[in-house]
C-alpha cells in the first residue's frame, strides 16, 4: 500500500473530488461482468444503471441479475421464502436500464465500463462519456489485460480514473483488485477502495503493470504450464494431476486453459509482449501460436487423448 500511496501523491490532484461517497452507479455493459456488479451494486442499496447497445441485451442481463438472485434467495432466506422474494424485487427496483449513455451517467458519481476487451473502443467509449458525465464522477474500468492509463488517456479527468477489476462470477468472488494509475488522485482511489469494502468485498490495491497482481501471476503460469509440455517435462493430464494433487489446486493449468479459453490466454499473452517484448514471463508458446493447438481446446474438453 505504501509504494501505492507514493506513487499517486506524485499524480495531480483535482479539487473536484474529495472522496466522494459512491451512491449513484452507471455501469456500461451488461455481459457476463456488468450484470454481475450490476447486482451486488444493487444488493447493497446502490441505485444502479446498467447500458448496453439494445434492449434486448438488457432484457437478458435482468434476467441473469433475477436468475442469480434467485440463487442467493434460496441460500439466504430458505425458511423464508417471501422474505427472500421482498429481497429480490427491492434489489430490482434498485436497477434501471438505458441504451443511452448520455442520460445514463447524469447524477452518476461513478461510471464503471463492463465492455468488450479493446482498447480502442475502450478509449471511445470514455471519450464521449468525458465530454456528457458530471465533473465529479469517477471513471473506471474492469479490464483484465489492459493499462487503465491507456484507456483514461482518452479522457482530461485523469485524476478521477481508476481500475476495478472484479473476477467472475463477481456475486461470488470477494476480490476486487483497485488499480491506480501515476495520475489516479489520492481521493479517487480511496472512493474506489471504500465502495469496493462497502459491496461486501475485499479490495486489493494495485500497481497499474500488466495483468494487475492477479492474472500477472496466473496467465504466466497457464503458459509455462504449456512451454512444460512443449519441452517434454510431462503429459497434460499428468501436469493437470500433478497441479491439483501436489498444490491442491481444484483444476490443473490444461483444464483451466480450455476453461477459460485459449483464444483468450493467448490474446492477454500477446498483449503483454508487445507493451515488454523481453520479459520472459511473457515468453510465446509453439503450440499456442499454432492454429492446430486452438482445436485442441475442443479435443481436450471431450476428453479425447491428445496425439500433438
Ligand atoms: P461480455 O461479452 O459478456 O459483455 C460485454 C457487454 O458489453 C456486451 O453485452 C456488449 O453488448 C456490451 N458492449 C460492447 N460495446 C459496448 C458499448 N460501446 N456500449 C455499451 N455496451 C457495449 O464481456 P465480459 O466477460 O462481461 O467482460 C467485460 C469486461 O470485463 C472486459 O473488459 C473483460 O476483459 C473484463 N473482465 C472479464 C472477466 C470474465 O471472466 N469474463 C473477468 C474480469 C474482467
Amino acid at each position: 500500500m505504501a509504494f501505492f500511496a507514493h506513487q499517486i501523491r506524485r499524480g495531480f490532484s483535482s479539487s473536484a473530488v474529495r472522496n466522494v461517497v459512491i451512491k449513484q452507479v452507471t455501469i456500461i455493459g451488461g455481459g457476463q461482468m456488468g450484470a454481475g456488479i450490476a447486482q451486488v451494486a444493487a444488493s447493497t442499496g446502490h441505485s444502479v444503471t446498467l447500458v448496453d447497445t439494445s434492449d434486448d441485451i438488457l432484457k437478458k442481463s435482468i434476467k441473469t441479475i433475477e436468475g442469480s438472485l434467485k440463487r442467493v434467495v434460496k441460500k439466504k432466506f430458505a425458511d423464508k421464502p417471501e422474505a427472500g422474494e421482498e429481497f429480490i424485487q427491492k434489489v430490482l427496483k434498485n436497477v434501471s436500464t438505458s441504451t443511452d449513455v448520455g442520460s445514463a451517467v447524469q447524477g452518476s458519481d461513478l461510471v464503471l465500463e463492463a465492455i468488450v476487451e479493446n482498447l480502442k473502443i475502450k478509449q471511445d467509449l470514455f471519450s464521449r462519456l468525458d465530454k456528457l458525465a458530471p465533473a465529479h464522477t469517477i471513471f473506471a474500468s474492469n479490464t483484465s489485460s489492459l493499462p487503465i492509463s491507456d484507456i483514461s488517456s482518452a479522457t482530461n479527468r485523469l485524476d478521477r480514473f481508476g481500475g476495478l477489476h472484479f473476477f467472475n462470477p463477481v456475486p461470488m468472488m470477494k476480490l476486487v483488485e483497485v488499480i491506480g494509475t501515476s495520475t489516479t488522485s489520492q481521493e479517487t482511489f480511496d472512493s474506489l477502495l471504500n465502495f469496493s469494502k462497502v459491496l461486501g468485498k475485499t479490495p486489493v490495491s494495485c500497481k497499474d503493470t500488466p495483468g494487475f497482481i492477479v492474472n500477472r501471476l496466473f496467465v504466466p503460469y497457464l503458459y509455462e504450464a504449456i512451454r512444460l509440455y512443449e519441452r517434454g517435462h510431462g503429459s497434460k493430464e499428468d501436469i493437470d494431476i500433478a497441479m491439483k494433487l501436489g498444490v491442491g489446486y481444484p483444476m490443473g493449468p490444461f483444464e483451466l486453459s480450455d476453461y477459460i479459453g485459449l483464444d483468450t490466454i493467448k490474446f492477454i499473452m500477446d498483449g503483454w509482449r508487445e507493451m515488454d517484448p523481453d520479459n520472459t514471463l511473457f515468453a510465446p508458446s509453439e503450440l499456442m501460436d499454432k492454429r492446430r493447438f486452438l482445436q485442441v481446446q475442443v479435443i481436450y474438453c471431450g476428453n479425447v487423448k491428445l496425439s500433438l
